[in-house]
């Protein structure tokens, strides 16, 4: 096992000790507020104040410090630093807790709360701060052109071809605090299965709909199980 690459997915679960709702669970996001609302473009079109204040109030939260990097965050990027082979987090969520705690090769799906981009000229940029219709343009200096950089339902999610290609070449795939609800993140187990050597582990509160797929499963808060699960694998390394 030692020396080869391993690929992490991970879902709102694992943010949920740091104190950011999951979307799913019974006090989940969308329990509260519309995806069409605020997780899709239509929804933007429709109504871009709430969109923005949708998301400026996730953004206040995590820029605040009160949603700090949880054990389990932390013990990936432990993982990261003493692995002897390439570690990638492939993240669905938005926040930058993965960031926080130190990893570096990080690669968010579904974008960024702490970017923006520009439909003018399609620049991607860092945002700190609230944003609104009134926004400015860092790149292009355009007013009201400025979303969240955000994949919203019914988007192409970013970097698949470079996930699709860590997958076809990664020896162990954890998936950790996701349902299995939402695609392509939710079929890349299953991708797997048919790539022979390839060990996949479900570690998550409760079985996800994709728990049969996956050759071992490890349920529990994440804080716990997976320190526990990467301190086992680096003694085994
Ligand atoms: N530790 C580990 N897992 C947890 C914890 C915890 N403390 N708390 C909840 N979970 C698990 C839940 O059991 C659930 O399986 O995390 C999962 C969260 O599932 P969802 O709320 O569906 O979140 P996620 O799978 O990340 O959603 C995927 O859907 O709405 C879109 O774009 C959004 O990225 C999101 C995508």
């Amino acid at each position: 096992m030692s020396g080869r690459s391993i690929v992490i997915l991970t879902g709102a679960g694992i943010s949920k000790e740091s104190g950011l709702d999951t979307f799913r669970d019974a006090d989940g996001v969308w329990g509260r507020v519309s995806v069409e609302d605020v997780a899709t473009l239509e929804g933007y079109r429709r109504d871009p104040a709430k969109v923005h204040a949708f998301y400026n109030a996730q953004r206040r939260l995590i820029e605040s410090g009160d949603a700090p990097p949880n054990p389990a965050h932390l013990a990936l990027a432990r993982l990261e630093k003493e692995w002897p082979g390439d570690v990638t987090v492939v993240t669905q969520n938005i926040d930058d807790l993965h960031e926080q705690a130190g990893s570096s090769h990080i690669l968010h799906m579904h974008g960024e709360l702490r970017k923006g981009r520009c439909e003018a000229c399609e620049g991607v940029f860092v945002w700190s701060g609230d944003m609104g219709t009134d926004s400015r343009c860092p790149a292009c200096g355009r007013v009201g052109s400025v979303r969240p950089h955000i994949v919203w339902f019914g988007e192409v999610p970013l970097d698949m071809p470079k996930i699709f290609e860590l997958l076809d070449r990664c020896s162990l795939f954890l998936s950790i605090g996701t349902s299995g609800n939402v695609y392509p993140a939710a079929g890349f187990v299953a991708h797997l299965r048919g790539k022979g050597v390839v060990r996949t582990v479900e570690l998550n509160l409760e079985p996800s709909r994709g728990a049969t797929l996956f050759h071992e499963t490890i349920y529990g808060p994440a804080s716990q199980i997976v320190p526990a699960f990467i301190d086992d694998l680096l003694a085994s390394r």
